[in-house]
């Protein structure tokens, strides 16, 4: 682990009081673990923008089963990108639609391609890509 350096910094008191009500409500116990998550969240954004960093994405799919070929292909999808989808979970949400969370890793570019392979099929009602850097340091 890197060696701990204490910085300062400075606040307008407005701007303080509305960081403190807000961390106070998220449960941070104190304002250096809200700053230290703020600072790693702001470097895996900016990490994002680089196709070529490294990242795990977890893609979430609600389609119907019942009315498309849906699950066929995205097990398709799966089989031919091996090396990026590593996991999938399914939960039957009710008698016609099911959710599909399928883990994928590599460089964000090929994740992005895959995820958006998976969002735009045919019967796919809704669909989100939750990127997250796995090397914040990777300058873009
Ligand atoms: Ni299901």
């Amino acid at each position: 682990m890197d060696k701990v350096e204490r910085i300062g910094v400075s606040l307008d008191k407005s701007l303080l009081a509305e960081f403190d009500s807000l961390i106070a409500k998220q449960g941070y116990e104190s304002r250096s673990e809200a700053i230290r998550d703020l600072v790693r969240q702001r470097l895996s954004s900016e990490s994002l923008l680089n196709a070529k960093a490294n990242a795990v994405a977890a893609v979430c799919l609600v389609y119907d089963h019942h009315a498309t070929m849906v699950p066929q292909k995205l097990i398709d999808l799966q089989h031919s990108h091996l090396l990026q989808a590593i996991s999938s979970l399914h939960v039957h949400l009710d008698r016609h639609d099911c959710l599909e969370v399928i883990v994928l890793r590599g460089p964000v570019g090929r994740i992005n391609k895959v995820a958006e392979g998976l969002l735009s099929m045919k019967g796919v009602k809704l669909g989100k890509i939750n990127l997250v850097a796995l090397d914040p340091s990777t300058k873009s």
